[in-house]
């Protein structure tokens, strides 16, 4: 049976609004859909196992604020097997769910002293510092895909709205993929910061240039977990990014509410 089906079966077939894909220790967002419906990704054909602890590996398709929607709990990560289009299954099933937009989330590190740790960044654009690209092999033109305005204008001024009605302050900036797993040097933060990059993260570009290459909306929203390397001269950890998403948690979450109601 194909994903698709699976989760048809499991969930029923009423279409999707939106679709979220949530970042290191943000997953329990999900924990308070309505009506909700759990399916490990294990369960369903084609889909990505992640092994990155903090990622629960999940889609679970419930009600928030009274929109159906589907929340992928943990991603996998392109260093986890080298695979840029690892997530283009999970992707590919939101949008047959229905999705038109996606949301995703993430923890990142912060290239200026003026966006501390517990800040929440909207994604304007982004910074391609990997040199991978998820489209590498798609055969057809469609792979040229537009990237100004990745990230949605609409999306965003409803996320700037959100945060208003939600008392959340929300910064925004340019996001620089680094491919990880090991975390950046100071002198890759330094260099990155001069190109422009505000935050630096190991996910989420991949994920925005595959669901743009379908013609899903994207939004995207980083929690600053840390300073970037060499930044406070602090050794950095995926403990700590664990440890300083969960503290955001409240703060995430009424910013992603207000996002889905929409107002
Ligand atoms: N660098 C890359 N990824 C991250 C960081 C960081 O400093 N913090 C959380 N995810």
């Amino acid at each position: 049976m194909s994903a698709l089906e699976e989760i048809r079966n499991r969930a029923g077939d009423a279409p999707i609004e939106m679709g979220m894909i949530l970042g290191s220790g943000l997953g329990s967002l999900a924990d308070t859909l309505e009506d909700a419906v759990s399916i490990p990704f294990g369960a369903l054909d084609g889909m990505p196992v992640s092994g990155v602890s903090g990622h629960a590996g999940a889609v679970v398709v419930g009600t928030m604020e009274g929109r159906r929607i589907a929340i992928l709990s943990g991603r996998v990560h392109y260093y986890e097997q080298g695979n840029a289009k690892v997530m283009q299954p999970a992707i590919q099933l939101l949008k047959g769910m229905g999705a038109e937009s996606l949301l995703l989330t993430n923890a990142a590190g912060s290239t200026r002293m003026d966006l501390p740790p517990q800040s929440l960044m909207l994604i304007t654009d982004h910074i391609n510092y990997s040199g991978m690209n998820p489209l590498i092999g798609d055969p057809e033109d469609a792979r040229f895909v537009n990237m100004v305005d990745a990230y949605d204008p609409d999306l965003r001024a409803r996320l700037r709205r959100a945060a208003g009605a939600s008392g959340v302050d929300l910064k925004e900036g340019v996001y620089a993929w680094f491919s990880g797993p090991s975390f950046e040097t100071p002198a890759e933060v330094k260099m990155i910061g001069m190109l422009g990059a505000d935050a630096v993260g190991m996910s989420t570009v991949p994920e925005t240039i595959l669901a743009r290459r379908i013609g899903l909306k994207v939004a995207a929203v980083s929690l600053i977990t840390n300073l970037g390397a060499g930044l406070s001269g602090e050794a950095l950890s995926h403990d700590e990014t664990k440890t300083e998403s969960a503290k955001a948690k409240e703060t995430f979450s009424a910013l992603i509410r207000a996002y889905v109601k929409g107002e």
